[in-house]
């Protein structure tokens, strides 16, 4: 029988699965589509029905249904394996159940776990009451799987021994910890919030306390862990990406109440920074650009629906920024002072909320209403304010349309000369500079060697399995030697690079090739492809050296780089013909 890949990819074309999550269209016999993987206006990522396959000539993301799966819903192999047959209607028979992988125990161990919460509250009635009071409905409660924890030094902890689970996966869980004393609950005397993935499995929790001691955090969050990335997770993202694809824009609130509550009034666009991410001051440039970028696939458009209190509106401010530099179009939700939106649906009902909701500005028009309530209209002040605080959101906007007609708006309601906001837009670029800079590095960060990537990850997949087999189909000696020449390096270090990644690269290698019926044909593909990209790369640094020996006028060094070239780039046509012979 063909394998699960094969008979996915037989019932979903890629332009069927594409499709569902964004906007392509019809360009010969290929697709094209603005790339969802980088910030771009006109479109450059094609999707080929006849290869099933998709290419961005703008930043080099390439792959299949599965890589494009993984890469928007931020999600594994695994994890996209299991979206795509449950689309296809693939039964998924488990590959090798007897060893599961370390991965795999978390998913499971945190499954368990959640249960157990969500059994504990169950025989809770003060803090289910607490709940309830607080304006969560049961089909709340029970949808976003809420749970509690008592206030034991080990309750979990127990509970997960007798389960039969080893002291280091529920530490590497972060679940509990080791001391002198013996393990102990990371999580007690909580209302627990599961976080999932975007394909809804459970990676993290958020605990919120029961009864204040007033020294302990009001919220506590699972640590890092092998599942849990803080930068690609937002709270609600795997209940809220399909009304956020198609509502076309997002709410981001801060709080898990503010999410909770917000679903439960019917806005299921919703999803929550959660303390996770955005709203926290120390939390790099990086993972905020990685969570808004995760945003900005499913929409551009942006509410953001802060507490409105300093704290909230200093997200708002940094969210903001990055959201507009990003493209996207941002507008802040008008919410009453001191208030946050679980208060607003749950003291004074969803009317209220829809009211905050309509009273949304874009960000620039509410920032600058802000500054004139608070100067009094004194227009001096309005000046300095506008030049200070306003300007710098002004000159995070890419399109220079927009730019005017965000000047012209300024200039007509604080009655400021639109020559003299220019003037100080000019020098507001100069000054911001450093931070545009730290964007850009963030968002390069995020955009990865897709090609590169995809090619390395299948062939090494495909070594590391056959290396296991009694009677491999492949000479993965043999490859390792040719590319140990290509490299210069040993065996050894060229596997180095993929150890920790060693079993999920099996996994998805057996997935795809367990038949072994174009397991050859396929290597001998994957091994030209990465010596090709190799070179091209190595090419690329030759040439870079080249400009430079040129510049500095070095005849002799010039020419020898030059030579390099030159073989370089014979090595690569050679690969070429070698592949159309
Ligand atoms: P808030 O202090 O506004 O809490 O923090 P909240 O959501 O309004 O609290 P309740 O439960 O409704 O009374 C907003 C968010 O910031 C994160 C949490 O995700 C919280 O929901 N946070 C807050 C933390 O991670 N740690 C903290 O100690 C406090
Ligand atoms: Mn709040």
């Amino acid at each position: 029988m063909s394998s699960p890949v094969t008979q996915i990819k037989e019932r979903l074309s890629i332009e069927e699965v594409v499709s569902t999550y964004i906007k392509i269209e019809r360009s010969g016999v290929n697709f094209k589509a603005r790339c969802p993987f980088h910030n771009e206006k006109t479109p450059s990522f094609f999707i080929s029905p006849g290869r099933s396959s998709y290419y961005c000539f703008g930043c080099s993301a390439s792959g299949d249904i599965f890589t494009f799966v993984e890469e928007f819903e931020g999600l594994d192999f695994k994890g996209a394996l299991k979206l795509l047959a449950n689309k296809a209607g693939v039964v998924l028979s488990d590959f090798n159940p007897e060893k599961e992988s370390e991965k795999e125990v978390l998913y499971r161990i945190m499954e368990d776990t959640t249960n157990f919460f969500i059994g504990n509250l169950s025989q809770n009635t003060p803090v289910i009451n607490y709940l309830k009071q607080r304006g969560l409905e049961d089909k709340s409660i029970a949808d976003f799987r809420i749970g509690f924890i008592k206030n034991e030094w080990r309750d979990l902890y127990q509970f997960l021994v007798k389960k039969g689970y080893k002291d280091n996966e529920i530490e590497k869980a972060g679940l509990a910890k080791k001391t002198e004393k013996g393990m102990y609950d990371r999580f007690r005397g909580r209302i627990i919030f599961p976080i999932a993935d975007s394909s809804g499995r459970v990676i993290a929790f958020s605990g919120r306390i029961f009864e204040d001691d007033g020294k302990s955090a009001k919220y506590l969050n699972s640590p890092e862990t092998p599942i849990f990335n803080k930068s690609s997770v937002l709270y609600g993202l795997d209940r809220a990406k399909d009304s956020i694809r198609k509502n076309n824009f997002s709410f981001l609130v801060e709080g898990q109440m503010d999410l909770v509550l917000s679903h439960q009034a019917g806005f299921k666009n919703t999803v929550a920074t959660s303390g996770t991410a955005l709203s926290e001051s120390v939390v790099s440039k990086e993972n905020v650009v990685s969570n808004l970028g995760l945003l900005r696939r499913l929409s551009e458009n942006i509410v953001l629906a802060f507490d409105a209190d300093k704290a909230g509106i200093n997200a708002s401010e940094r969210a903001g920024k990055i959201a507009l530099s990003l493209s996207m179009d941002v507008k802040v939700a008008n919410i009453k002072e001191g208030m946050d939106p679980a208060d607003l649906i749950s003291k004074e009902g969803v009317e209220a909320w829809r009211e905050a909701i309509r009273g949304s500005k874009h960000i620039i028009e509410f920032l600058l209403n802000r500054i004139i309530k608070k100067t009094n209209n004194d227009t001096r002040l309005v000046g300095r304010e506008v030049k200070e605080k306003l300007l710098p959101f002004v000159n995070f906007i890419d399109s220079a349309i927009e730019k005017a007609h965000f000047i012209k708006m300024i200039s007509d309601t604080a009655s400021i000369a639109e020559s003299a906001l220019l003037q100080d837009l000019k020098k507001v670029n100069e000054d911001l500079k450093v931070e545009k800079e730290e964007i850009e590095i963030a968002k390069n960060v995020n955009t990865k060697l897709f090609r590169q990537d995809y090619i390395e990850r299948k062939l090494f997949g495909i070594i590391f399995w056959q290396q296991k087999q009694s009677l491999p189909i492949i000479d993965t000696k043999r490859i390792l030697l040719d590319l140990g020449e290509l490299l210069n390096k040993t065996e050894d270090e060229i596997l180095n690079k993929f150890k920790d990644r060693g079993e999920d690269l099996i996994y998805e290698a057996e997935v795809f090739y367990g038949g072994g019926e174009n397991l050859v044909k396929d290597v001998i593909e994957l091994l030209s492809n990465f010596k090709e990209e190799y070179l091209k790369e190595q090419l690329a640094k030759k040439m870079m050296e080249l400009h430079l020996a040129e510049k500095e006028k070095d005849s002799e060094k010039s020419n020898k780089i030059l030579n390099e070239c030159q073989i370089i780039s014979n090595k690569i046509e050679e690969l070429k013909n070698g592949r159309i012979k």
